[in-house]
């Protein structure tokens, strides 16, 4: 089984998604924040924001969705059933709740150096204010280890092998609008995967095979992998 999820699935622990507010994202243009040219123009100001986000992570906790999503993982794990967990989320509360998470978009937790790729991870406390130089190569400019619009996702080769093995595919809080991930529904259901879709309205990627349960993620999703149990063959949760 492979499980997408996207901002949706946060924001009932109190994380804004990128779509709300007329297109803006926590009042910036994605354009302006979420861009290899916005670091370019102005690294101070991406690097402000993302180190606002991070900061953010420290008051907001997993919630229903993102702990049923890592119990699921451990009865599939008993089960001997593969299980992949893949996300679009930057924050980290499925590995907080426990889950092993592919993060195809990159971490907020984790900075890298654009010079010699080494990463530094969970320095609490970083200044929103001041940039911060590699400490393996000098490099002045370390850079939030996110995926930008026009960069390649991480993990793409082993999500693919992922998608054509996989017998359910279920998405959860995500648009269905940023490409690749909003191609992997149909990449999974033309395989043949049973495919399952929650979000709060229809996403764009949305099929009439696919079985669409609506509402908040906290709310359906406990009771939609209860269901998938029996079906993958872990039995009850
Ligand atoms: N429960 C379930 N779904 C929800 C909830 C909720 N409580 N709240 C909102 N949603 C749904 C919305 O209906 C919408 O379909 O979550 C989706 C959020 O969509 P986006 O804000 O577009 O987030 P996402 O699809 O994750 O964005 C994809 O775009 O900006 C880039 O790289 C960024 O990873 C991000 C990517």
């Amino acid at each position: 089984m492979v499980v997408l999820t996207g901002a949706g699935i946060s924001a009932d622990s109190g994380i804004a998604t990128f779509r709300d507010a007329g297109g803006l994202w926590e009042g910036h243009r994605v354009e302006d924040v979420a861009t290899p040219e916005a670091w370019e123009r102005n690294p101070r100001l991406v690097w402000r924001f993302y180190q606002l986000r991070r900061a953010q992570l420290r008051e907001v906790a997993p919630n229903a969705a993102h702990l049923a999503l890592a119990r699921f993982e451990q009865a599939c794990a008993r089960a001997d059933v593969g299980f992949e967990l893949v996300t679009q989320n930057v924050d980290d509360l499925h590995d907080r709740a426990g889950s092993r998470t592919w993060h195809m978009h990159g971490e907020l937790s984790q900075i890298r150096c654009e010079r010699c790729t080494a990463t530094v991870r969970g320095l609490d406390n970083l200044d929103p204010e001041t940039l911060l130089a590699c400490r393996q190569c000098g490099f002045p400019r370390m850079r939030p280890d996110i995926v930008w619009f026009g960069e390649v996702p991480y993990h793409l080769e082993r999500i693919e092998r992922s998608l054509r093995r996989c017998t359910h595919f279920v998405s959860i809080g995500t648009s269905g609008v940023v490409y690749p991930a909003a191609g992997f529904l149909a990449a999974a259901r033309s395989r043949g995967a049973a495919t399952v879709v929650n979000s709060l309205d229809e996403p764009a990627n949305l099929h009439p095979r696919d079985r669409f349960v609506p509402g908040r993620a906290s709310d359906v999703v406990p009771s939609l992998l209860a269901d998938l149990a029996s079906e993958v063959g872990i039995g009850d949760l």
